[in-house]
């Protein structure tokens, strides 16, 4: 049996990578943060008692800015494959937080690949980077390739690039079994609140049962190229079964504005969004990234991955699983009015 680690196993990604590792068999450890409040609401429907059924997901204290804990992790568990998806991944809040971000997404990343080292995997062990697209940022070439030049317009971005080169100086220096997924934005119903999609489905499905009166939003005129974080998983773990290391884009070759995204899930709901949604500085960039699509052809090429679901498909199962839960919501609230 398999063994994987993964960071950031409770976010979006983390959590379908966990279920997706599951299913193949892996035995499938995670590293959490410890919280004031729980915060493994992604994965309690994976997570049961290991004493008492046959659940083979394992979650561990740690953070990226711990390198001993790390290092006594990898000694302990000796991993195939570690999956470093952990980071401080919202890019507006980056310009607040630059050095915490730049510590966790960016030298977090080296903290690994040390460890690594340190508990003597390096021929033992494959590594996945999530690098991002938005190293991309003001893009030099339209769609964006493995070849074309980054320009990081956040310190999100810059951190994520020192995490992106350090993985290819560890293939490169050490022969380290390390590759990088430059994924473009996915999206999906376990995607954070505070991401554009997330807050556009919820607040949209809110607002169609009177549960919230308005939606205010930033800069409506970027636009991104936007695919299913399910599938997008099974990409991270082609790339580890392949016999070289490489670093691929992962995306969907199709780009949409903001407006469109709000256009298309208010349409689902038979609204108008120009009825409900407001403006506020506070939501924009000091620097913007205005275009972002990808070309996923090496992808398709080398590890036979390409994406399935589209735009409109990807908007509508965000919006039926918020109505889900706006509507569980409304039933809690007239419970107690009652
Ligand atoms: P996410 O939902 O924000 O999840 C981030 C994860 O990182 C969470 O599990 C979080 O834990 C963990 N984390 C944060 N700070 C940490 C620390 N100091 N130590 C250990 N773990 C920490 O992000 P996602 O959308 O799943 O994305 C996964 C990865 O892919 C991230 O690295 C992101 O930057 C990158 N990426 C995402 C996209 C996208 O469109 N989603 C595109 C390209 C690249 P808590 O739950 O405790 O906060
Ligand atoms: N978050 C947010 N909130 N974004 C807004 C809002 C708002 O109220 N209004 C407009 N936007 C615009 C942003 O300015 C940006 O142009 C776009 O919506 C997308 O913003 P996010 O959903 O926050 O995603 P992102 O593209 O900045 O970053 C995501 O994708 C990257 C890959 O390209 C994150 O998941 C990153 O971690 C990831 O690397």
């Amino acid at each position: 049996m398999k063994k994987a680690l993964v960071t950031g196993i409770t976010g979006q990604d983390g959590s379908y990578l966990a279920e997706f590792l599951l299913d193949k068999g892996y035995e499938v450890h995670g590293i959490v943060r410890r919280a004031s409040s729980f915060n493994t609401s992604r994965l309690d429907h994976l997570y049961k008692d290991p004493l008492v059924d046959d659940t083979k997901l394992f979650l561990h204290y740690g953070d990226l800015a711990d390198a001993v804990q790390l290092v006594k992790l990898l000694y302990k568990l000796q991993p195939d494959e570690i999956y470093n998806l952990g980071a401080q991944s919202h890019v507006r809040v980056s310009f607040d937080i630059p050095e915490y971000t730049g510590d966790v997404t960016g030298v977090g990343a080296v903290r690994i690949l040390e460890a690594i080292r340190e508990a003597g995997l390096v021929n033992k062990v494959r590594y996945y980077q999530a690098s991002s697209s938005e190293m991309y940022g003001k893009v030099q070439e339209v769609p964006q390739v493995e070849t074309t030049p980054f320009w990081p317009r956040s310190p999100y971005a810059c951190a994520k690039m020192y995490a992106h080169w350090l993985t290819v100086n560890y293939r490169e220096s050490y022969g380290l079994h390390a590759s990088s997924g430059i994924l473009f934005n996915h999206e999906s119903p376990r995607r954070g609140e505070t991401f554009v999609t997330r807050k556009i489905t919820r607040a949209a499905t809110r607002i169609k049962l009177g549960l919230q009166k308005k939606l205010i939003l930033g800069n409506l005129d970027s636009k991104r190229d936007w695919g299913y974080a399910k599938e997008y998983v099974e990409a991270m773990w082609l790339m580890l079964q392949q016999d070289e290391p490489d670093d691929y884009v992962i995306a969907t070759n199709e780009t949409h504005t903001v407006r469109e995204f709000l256009e298309e899930t208010f349409s689902c709901l038979d609204l108008d969004y120009n009825e409900f949604v407001g403006f506020d500085q506070k939501y924009e960039r000091p620097a913007e990234v205005d275009l972002l699509i990808g070309d996923a052809s090496k992808a398709e090429n080398k590890l036979g991955w390409k994406p399935k679901v589209n735009f409109k498909e990807l908007v509508s199962i965000m919006v039926d699983a918020d109505m889900k839960l706006a509507l569980q919501e409304k039933a809690l609230s007239e419970a107690n009015l009652s």
